[in-house]
């Protein structure tokens, strides 16, 4: 059989380099996007927003403020279907609830700050819970602590409430969603309960 003749078809030369340098190509990018989500993991957690901005939700009851009375206490509740908490803590932070003036069997005499926050991660959507076993959190979290925080046992992602839901451990990236609360006089019995009423926004 004769051979070939004539000149090489520089389209088909061109295709044959470019099947070469795909894979290559493709391992760099994946490189290049691993390196990128390692960057974000450890060094770019972003801060919450300062100050949030919420959207509107319907009014949910949480507790009764006299529920709050030591910091750390916590109540979980159900806002719009979404599972959120709020925690009574040491100090203010963005977005949460300063309750002052209220006198309802918590001690109250000063103010003190009550936060609200989604419970599901931000990672992969799992349940998160207030875990106030400092020891426990170094131990299965990997994160070293000197209060409460919350924590996802998926992944094992830590969120600090005192620093208004920013993650401190673990492959979440983004906050958790604050929740937006207020204080009103409960029609039926006239003391102090805590309302949440808003969630936040991304962006
Ligand atoms: S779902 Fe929470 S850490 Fe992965």
């Amino acid at each position: 059989m004769a051979a070939p003749s004539g000149p090489p078809d520089p389209g088909r030369r061109t295709l044959i380099t470019w099947l070469w340098r795909l894979p290559v190509l493709a391992a760099l990018a994946g490189a290049g996007f691993g390196a990128r989500e390692v960057w974000r993991v450890h060094f770019n957690k972003p801060a919450p927003a300062d100050p949030p901005r919420f959207e509107p939700r319907e009014a949910t009851l949480v507790a009764p403020v006299a529920s709050f009375a030591a910091p750390w206490d916590a109540v979980e509740f159900v806002l719009a279907g979404w599972p959120a908490l709020a925690v009574r803590l040491p100090a203010a932070v963005p977005g949460a609830l300063v309750v002052e003036g209220v006198r309802d069997g918590a001690a109250t005499d000063e103010a003190f700050a009550v936060a609200g926050f989604s419970r599901i991660c931000t990672h992969q959507g799992c349940l998160v819970d207030l875990n106030r076993d400092t020891e426990a959190i170094a131990f299965a979290f990997n994160h070293r602590g000197d209060t409460p925080q919350l924590a996802c046992a998926c992944h094992y992602s830590v969120f600090d409430a005192t620093l208004a839901g920013r993650v401190v451990s673990g492959p979440a990236i983004e906050p958790l969603p604050r929740i937006r609360l207020r204080v009103e006089r409960s029609p039926d019995t006239g003391a102090h309960v805590i309302v949440a009423d808003g969630a936040e926004t991304s962006g």
